[in-house]
């Protein structure tokens, strides 16, 4: 395990402090005093020091000297603003992580100095609640050294995968939008048993909760989900009548079809 490194936040929003949050409740070597915050919001500013005893300030200049990893939380559009008044004030110390969706290596490198460390990130919103899953990918010259600190802060909120950069656009619309597909998929399940008779508060605790425990069996065992399937499939029952409603609505192919109609957008709003 590394220690002694410290984090700065350029942004303090929900994806800053789903990791805040997350990592300060791990076994990751990090205390609050590691911690500085840059945001504009002074009543953001105050409930994240009161909250997680976190430096904060509004001069990210200040930031970076106190700071060896740099998480980059502002949205896409403000990359280029917040980047270029920094480039004198980022050094060789400093490994910058980006969250910002959509964003190159290479542009971001193109706002820091020819040399500068930087890691991409693609996260996704059950960080917020200690389950997401963060896939990086990494520019010329950063290290496994360098990562294990960044693996550490995101592994505190879920899952990590490094990926080649050339499949965040595919990562962006498998789990970047997953959630929103997932969600949509439980309020339609709840919108199943409310006609079948169900009290929507029930639906709603069933669907969920199906859907979690689900996902649970397909990670912690490792068993293919289709063989997850069939073992609660028995001839002429109720799943397989389920089942083959769902095939005729062609569900696969839809889901299928969604993951590649959001890779194609996000290469469009790359482009
Ligand atoms: N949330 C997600 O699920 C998710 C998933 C994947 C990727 N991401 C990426 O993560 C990044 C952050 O997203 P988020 O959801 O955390 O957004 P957010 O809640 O809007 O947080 C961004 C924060 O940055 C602050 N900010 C604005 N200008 C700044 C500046 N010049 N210096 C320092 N801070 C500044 C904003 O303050 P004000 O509100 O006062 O402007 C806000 O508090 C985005 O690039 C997004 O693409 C998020």
């Amino acid at each position: 395990m590394t220690t002694g490194y410290r984090l700065a936040f350029i942004g303090g929003g929900n994806m800053a402090e789903a990791l805040i949050k997350g990592v300060l409740a791990s076994e990751a070597p990090v205390t609050p005093e590691q911690i500085t915050v840059g945001e504009p919001d002074a009543s953001r500013r105050t409930y994240l020091a009161d909250t997680y005893g976190v430096a904060t300030t509004d001069d990210n200049g200040t930031l970076l000297a106190r700071a060896d990893l740099v998480f980059l939380a502002v949205k896409p559009h403000l990359v280029e603003p917040v980047l270029v008044p920094l480039q004198d004030h980022v050094t060789d110390q400093h490994l910058i992580i980006s969250l910002a969706a959509g964003v190159p290596l290479t542009r971001l490198q193109a706002h820091l100095y020819a040399d500068s460390k930087v890691v991409r990130v693609m996260p996704n919103t059950p960080a917020l609640v200690g389950q997401g899953v963060s896939a990086l990918s990494v520019g010329p010259g950063v290290t496994d050294k360098d990562l294990l600190p960044v693996q550490e802060v995101l592994g505190a909120v879920g899952l990590v995968v490094t990926v080649a950069e050339a499949q965040m656009d595919a990562v962006t619309a498998l789990s970047g939008s997953g959630p929103a597909y997932v969600f949509t998929f439980i309020e339609a399940l709840a919108d199943g048993g409310v006609q079948m008779g169900l009290p929507r508060a029930t639906a709603m605790q069933l669907a969920a909760q199906t859907v979690l425990g689900a996902a649970q069996m397909v990670r912690d065992t490792g068993t293919h989900p289709a063989q997850l399937k069939d073992m609660v499939t028995s001839p002429g029952g109720t799943t397989a009548a389920g089942l083959s409603a769902l095939e005729t609505g062609a569900f696969r192919g839809v889901v299928m079809a969604a993951v590649k109609a959001a890779t194609e957008r996000g290469r469009e709003l790359g482009a």
